[in-house]
């Protein structure tokens, strides 16, 4: 599977399967995330790999595991991140994001479903992962085999025009 078929592929899915996914497609997943890039190359995140009774730790924190047989909670160290405060306050929670979608996609191409999670309590986390200080939690990436199809939400884009502005306003 190409890149732009696995980005028509991907969709948020929200009820998961039991049989989980293998060791070597999480390796997989998690080689993404890890080459992603960075601001200044700092590399600053950090992926927390849930299974098993594991799982449980999401639940205490987050209604939207919807039955993910894995889940990674992307955090970043916020005394590593790339700061530029003219441009963002941290440039953490803009790696985290490249790296959470490289993993959605390197999911998609290997047939794994994915759906990228905002909807949990980062106190209730800090608290269950026992977080050090310095890890700035961002979002949770539940993974596993699907069991249902995309939701009405997820055909529902904005067309080029409106989003595209040509040589500016
Ligand atoms: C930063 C972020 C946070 C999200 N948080 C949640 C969430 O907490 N629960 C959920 O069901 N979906 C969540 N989603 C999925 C979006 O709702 C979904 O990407 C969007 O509706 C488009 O649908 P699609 O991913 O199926 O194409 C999140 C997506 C992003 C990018």
């Amino acid at each position: 599977m190409d890149v732009l078929e696995a980005m028509e592929e991907r969709y948020s899915c929200r009820k998961f399967a039991d049989d989980p996914i293998t060791a070597e497609e999480l390796e997989t997943i998690l080689e993404a995330g890890r080459i992603a890039p960075s601001a200044c190359n700092n590399q600053p995140w950090r992926f927390i790999v849930l299974e098993g009774e594991d799982l449980e730790k999401v639940d205490a924190c987050s209604r939207c595991r919807y039955g993910a047989t894995t889940a990674i909670l992307v955090c970043f160290d916020k005394e590593e991140s790339a700061k530029n405060p003219d441009v963002t306050p941290d440039y953490g929670w803009i790696d985290c994001g490249l790296a959470i979608m490289q993993m959605a996609l390197a999911a998609e191409g290997l047939g794994v479903a994915s759906c990228i999670v905002g909807a949990y309590e980062p106190a209730v986390a800090r608290e269950v992962l026992r977080l050090p200080e310095n890890l700035i939690t961002y979002q949770f990436l539940m993974l596993g085999h699907a069991d249902s199809g995309p939701m009405r939400m997820h055909f529902d884009r904005r067309p080029l025009e409106e989003v595209v502005i040509r040589g500016g306003f």
